[in-house]
């Protein structure tokens, strides 16, 4: 089996897997990750969202392993640094967004993605947003969004 190298939250990595392998499975079965979720497995939920190279979000579930190949991929265990909590996780934590929290980490990466491009976002591009809560945590994703962009921008 080929052999992908990337950087995984900082360190760089190389993993033992078919080319069309989901990153989604080797984060966590490999990798032993578990922030990543699955949901849909057919790139509609964003359960599974992450980071490439920083400010890209990409949905994990479909996204094969020899395309993260020489990119930096971040999964919500990688935002903080060290101690220090990335601005948007503070700002969730203080909109209190999270209620089952499976869909969290997915929203939270693309919250940082969404915030990478555009450091104010309106009302319209946080609709713009398709990762799908169970719980109907939206508003509070919106308000934490909001929050976030407070503090950053
Ligand atoms: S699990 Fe990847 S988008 Fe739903
Ligand atoms: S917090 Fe439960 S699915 Fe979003």
């Amino acid at each position: 089996m080929p052999n992908h190298s990337f950087i995984l939250n900082g360190e760089p990595v190389t993993v033992e897997a078919p080319d069309d392998l989901p990153l989604l499975w080797v984060l966590r079965d490999i990798m032993g990750l578990t922030g990543p979720k699955y949901g849909c497995g057919i790139a509609n939920c964003g359960a599974c969202t992450c980071l490439l190279d920083g400010n890209t979000a990409i949905l994990t579930c479909s996204f094969p392993v020899s395309e993260a190949a020489g990119h930096r991929v971040t999964s919500i265990e990688g935002l903080a640094q060290g101690d220090v909590l990335h601005p948007v996780q503070e700002a969730w934590i203080e909109e209190d967004v999270a209620q089952c929290g499976y869909c969290q980490p997915g929203q939270i990466m693309t919250a940082v993605a969404l915030l990478a491009k555009k450091s104010q976002p309106s009302d319209a591009d946080i609709d713009g947003i398709q990762n799908i809560c169970r719980c109907g945590t939206y508003y509070r994703i919106r308000a934490a969004i909001k929050n976030a962009a407070a503090r950053t921008g």
